[in-house]
């Protein structure tokens, strides 16, 4: 008997750290439902969404709009670099125009760690009333790659608990990693840390051990590659003496460290890929390689998400 899992409604979708386990399996089965063909309810008046990305992006940009379309929401343009905010006008007042104009879910990516906080706890005398969906806030949290990863992990191993997963790099500044380390404990995996010991905090120790990568290649089921992040390393000291090759060499997946994987064992990478640092560039598209499947998996997870707050919102007739 197909049971269905309760859907999940959120008034924002700004972190994955209020979730719950069946949360976390009711938006991969609801993902699922949509990559495989299912198609969204029926919107009963129009739903206005907004994409406001502060940082650059690729994929989580046109990813959103992507699952806003599928879903049947109507997307308002927004371009930040010839908005008022070149004029002072704070990301609350920006959000407050969105709000009066009529827009009811408000995506955003900017470079504050919790952005969101002064947005979703308003005062007594501050009306502010749209969804927020965090696209990534600096080196906080990145909910919907969070996700879109481990539904691309349960997607090739059918479960996440107990699995071995290798998160590599640039720990200190990715929100990524952050966001990936605390679900995947909850949800039971076993995480590892490697990549330069500079990049490493002791903070990251109550989810995971600091292993070298040659010490975990041919054990893990999940080698996790972080992009290098050289625009957020301005004050860092390391960042003057990096080498690509070298840092290939000591931490990157070529192909001896491949062939040393185990047979069922994954490589994922948020994207984007600096190629032949993290990830020699003929081993992107390989057969361990998830790169491909975690960008087309992220439309569906995105919609999940989305349709999670158009119910806590009651949005176009969903609840
Ligand atoms: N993974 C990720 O957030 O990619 P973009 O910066 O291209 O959105």
């Amino acid at each position: 008997m197909n049971i269905e899992k309760k859907a999940v409604k959120l008034p924002h979708f700004v972190t994955i750290e209020n979730l719950s386990n069946d949360d976390v399996s009711a938006l991969i089965e609801r993902a699922e439902y949509f990559k495989h063909g299912g198609t969204p309810e029926t919107l009963t008046n129009p739903v206005y969404s907004v994409n406001m990305f502060f940082e650059d992006s690729t994929r989580t940009h046109t990813s959103f709009e992507m699952a806003e379309r599928k879903l049947g929401l109507t997307v308002i343009p927004f371009d930040p670099a010839h908005s008022s905010v070149k004029k002072g006008e704070t990301l609350y007042d920006t959000l407050l125009t969105m709000d009066a104009i009529g827009l009811d879910l408000a995506v955003i990516r900017h470079k504050e760690n919790n952005y969101y906080n002064d947005l979703i706890e308003t005062s007594a005398n501050q009306t502010l009333d749209i969804g927020i969906v965090n696209a990534g806030d600096g080196s906080g949290q990145h909910p919907s790659q969070c996700l879109l990863d481990m539904m691309t992990i349960h997607d090739h191993f059918g479960r996440i608990e107990g699995l071995k997963v290798a998160i590599i790099g640039d720990l200190t500044n990715s929100r990524v990693a952050r966001s990936n380390m605390e679900l995947l404990t909850q949800l039971g995996a076993e995480v590892y840390f490697s990549g330069p010991e500079y990049w490493y905090s002791d903070e990251f120790g109550k989810y995971g051990k600091y292993l070298p990568v040659d010490e975990l290649v041919e054990k893990m089921d999940v080698m996790m590659l972080l992009r290098v992040q050289h625009e957020r390393h301005d004050g860092d000291s390391n960042e003057g003496s990096f080498n690509p090759e070298e840092y290939h060499k000591k931490y990157g997946i070529n192909e001896e460290r491949y062939a040393k994987m185990k047979d069922d064992a994954i490589i994922m990478h948020p994207g984007p890929i600096n190629r032949g640092v993290e990830l020699a560039s003929e081993l992107v598209e390989s057969d361990k390689s998830r790169f491909k499947v975690q960008m087309q998996n992220g439309v569906f997870m995105r919609m999940a998400m989305i349709e999670a707050v158009m119910r806590g919102r009651k949005l176009g007739g969903l609840e």
